[in-house]
């Protein structure tokens, strides 16, 4: 069979390159817009036939050795092959495309903030364990597999979480361990301490969680060894996190991220502003600092537990409110708050969320995102309620990966 040629003339969301061939679309792995390649067809996708590039006949000018040997395998990153400035102009079509697609304009003068360094940016990473001949090993899934492709290296992780795994893998090994899923590693960012957690399939065994701490701990003398929380610190303040509490993965553009945010809440000495999706209140204590107060909605336990104690170390004003954004937001009474923050997951606001939003009517609403096709939804949304988009961003907390993180501010028009 003659070899499939195909030349991509878009990005997709995904990390893909989209090329039509004979009125067919492609979804085209590891290729770039405007390349000729050879690519092999690997099935479909969402209804879409999808190919992976095997030579590259005409490359891009953007085109970038890929540092990573797992590239290509490793289900974790999709854009090694172009360079940094390419990516995020990738990840600008991508964001205007998904603006465009639910009836908006990207501000044209939206910036793109990237990282100096765009590189050993993860503080959490979460790998997957293997048991193979030399015994448990951690790794990744492999690009669109459930198998598992046990690493050596991440170039996007920081290098205290690369260095612990095989200290987490030789005292799994040593101890026998049995029916391991996956290990979730997170480090302080400016301090040793590295907060684990490992899962196996299934219930949870009785197993000795405290010798194999013990053991983990004496393989990484370096490094404090967490089962609980860890601190992280940012502009003078202190917040614990959990395993199992969200935390921004990249620390070093969280911080350009929650600058832009703060700078488009703009919170003024006696405004209240409102934070939906607060998890441990990183925004919701930062923004206290510029206003009368805070009110944080967060349906996880665990992270409101903390957020409260966030708020005491902190001193800041901002009160906890349990429980979905969907169902609290209906217990708040009009004109309490100027000013909302949100940041949810990647499906967005449930339509009851957005309906009670447009209820509230603040003066100014900050919707950060780490899905542009839920975030162009929302927004519409929001817009179709009466709201006007004033600025966006995008700031890049995945380099290397197809993730993007955008942020808008809305006023009431
Ligand atoms: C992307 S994180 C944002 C956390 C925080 N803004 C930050 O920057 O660290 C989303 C948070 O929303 C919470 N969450 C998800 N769905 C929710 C819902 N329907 N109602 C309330 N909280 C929700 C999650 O537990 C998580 O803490």
């Amino acid at each position: 069979m003659a070899p499939l040629i195909l030349k991509p003339t878009s990005q997709a969301h995904g990390g893909a390159a989209v090329a039509r061939d004979d009125g067919k679309v492609w979804l085209v792995s590891y290729a770039l817009p405007g390349e000729v390649v050879e690519a092999e067809p690997r099935g479909r996708q969402g209804g879409v036939a999808v190919a992976a590039t095997t030579r590259v006949i005409e490359p891009s000018p953007h085109r970038a050795p890929a540092p990573c040997p797992y590239f290509g395998a490793c289900g974790g990153c999709q854009l090694q092959h172009a360079d940094y400035a390419y990516q995020l102009d990738l990840k600008k079509q991508v964001v205007e495309e998904a603006w465009a697609r639910a009836g908006l304009r990207l501000p044209p003068d939206t910036p793109v903030l990237g990282m100096d360094e765009p590189w050993r940016y993860r503080i959490r990473g979460e790998f997957e364990a293997v048991a193979g001949a030399e015994g448990w090993r951690f790794g990744f899934h492999r690009m669109r597999s459930h198998s598992v492709l046990p690493i050596d290296s991440c170039l996007i992780h920081d290098l205290r979480i690369e260095r612990a795994l095989p200290a987490f893998a030789q005292a799994a090994n040593e101890m026998q361990l049995k029916g391991l899923q996956n290990l979730l590693l997170t480090v302080e960012p400016h301090a040793g301490g590295l907060l684990w957690r490992l899962r196996f399939h299934g219930r949870e065994p009785r197993w000795p969680r405290d010798e194999f701490a013990r053991r983990v701990a004496e393989l990484l003398p370096e490094l404090t060894v967490l089962d609980d929380t860890m601190s992280v610190e940012f502009w003078g303040l202190t917040f614990r996190a959990r395993s199992d509490t969200f935390v921004q993965t990249n620390y070093r553009q969280m911080l350009v991220l929650y600058r832009i945010a703060l700078d488009m809440v703009a919170a003024k000495p006696e405004e209240r502003v409102l934070d939906l999706y607060a998890g441990i209140g990183t925004i919701s204590v930062a923004v206290a600092r510029d206003a009368a107060g805070v009110t944080a909605i967060e349906e996880n336990p665990h992270a409101v537990q903390l957020g409260r104690l966030n708020a005491r170390i902190n001193s800041a004003r901002v009160d906890y409110l349990p429980g979905r954004v969907e169902a609290v937001l209906r217990g708040i009474r009009l004109g309490q708050h100027q000013v909302v923050i949100l940041d949810p997951p990647r499906a967005g606001c449930e339509p009851a969320a957005l309906a009670e939003l447009i209820r509230l009517g603040p003066d100014r609403i900050v919707y950060v995102s780490c899905e542009p096709s839920t975030h162009a939804r929302d927004l519409v949304g929001l817009v179709r309620g009466g709201y006007r988009v004033r600025r966006a961003a995008i700031v890049d907390m995945f380099p290397q990966t197809y993730h993007i993180e955008s942020v808008a501010l809305l006023e009431r028009s």
